[in-house]
């Protein structure tokens, strides 16, 4: 069964807390760069002391020395799960993968938000498939030593080919029927993404700006069964 993580995208640690204590079955949950900034690395503390694993979502991307200094901050502050772009290249990615220790890293392969068009223009290509270049993406990710991606749900189905069994398949973009889609652009319900491969589904808003976030989350638990 997939697992369910929760973007925590608030912008403090008691509405973090809060929010946690609403949820009291979650696994995981994620910090962006919205809580971190505020926050800082205490919050990562509080989580692992409520025994929620952290996913730490900074989305990596710099020369290879720098990212793998941040790999072994993160290491040593107990996060489980943290992210780094492969568009970083596979030196980047090899050291990365070298310094994670215990850790499990993922990554990036093209943001959710992105369409065919859109990714086009900021590359400055004519029209890309966009399952292509996550599967390329994604290949140099593994082979560099990287045991998890990004990926959005409609790109699931091309991913059984293009990374070994075991690799995590992290999956945002996840809306339920009716849901509001916001900024997301490649999404999917949590059913057919769970379905479809992804092994951990990750969702912000959904839950995060409900009235009822343990009622919202506890359906989607359902759902994905
Ligand atoms: O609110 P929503 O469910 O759209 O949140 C999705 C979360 O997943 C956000 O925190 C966003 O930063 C993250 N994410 C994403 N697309 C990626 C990687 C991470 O939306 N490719």
């Amino acid at each position: 069964m997939a697992e369910i993580v929760v973007a925590l995208d608030v912008s403090s640690e008691d509405e973090a807390l809060h929010l946690i204590d609403r949820l009291p079955d979650l696994r995981w949950a994620k910090i962006g760069p919205m809580l971190f900034l505020r926050a800082g690395t205490a919050v990562i503390k509080a989580l692992k002391d409520r025994g929620v694993k952290v996913f730490l979502d900074l989305k990596w991307y710099d020369i290879p020395s720098a990212v793998s200094g941040a790999v072994e901050a993160a290491l040593e502050l107990g996060v489980d799960l943290a992210t780094v772009h492969a568009l970083g290249g596979a030196e980047m990615l090899r050291v990365a993968a070298k310094a994670k220790g215990s850790m499990r890293l993922a990554a990036v392969t093209v943001l959710t938000s992105y369409t065919p068009e859109s990714f086009s223009e900021a590359v400055g290509r004519n029209t890309i498939e966009l399952h292509r270049e996550v599967s390329r993406l994604a290949r140099v990710a593994v082979t560099s030593g990287i045991g998890a991606v990004v990926v959005s749900p409609w790109e699931l189905g091309t991913m059984r080919s293009a990374v070994p069994k075991g690799t995590w398949l992290v999956v945002p973009g996840i809306r339920s029927p009716g849901a509001e889609i916001g900024d997301q652009r490649r999404t999917a319900d949590p059913r057919s993404a769970a379905e479809a491969g992804a092994t951990h589904l990750v969702i912000g808003r959904p839950i995060v700006r409900s009235d009822q976030p343990g009622v919202v989350y506890q359906q989607i638990c359902e759902t994905i069964g």
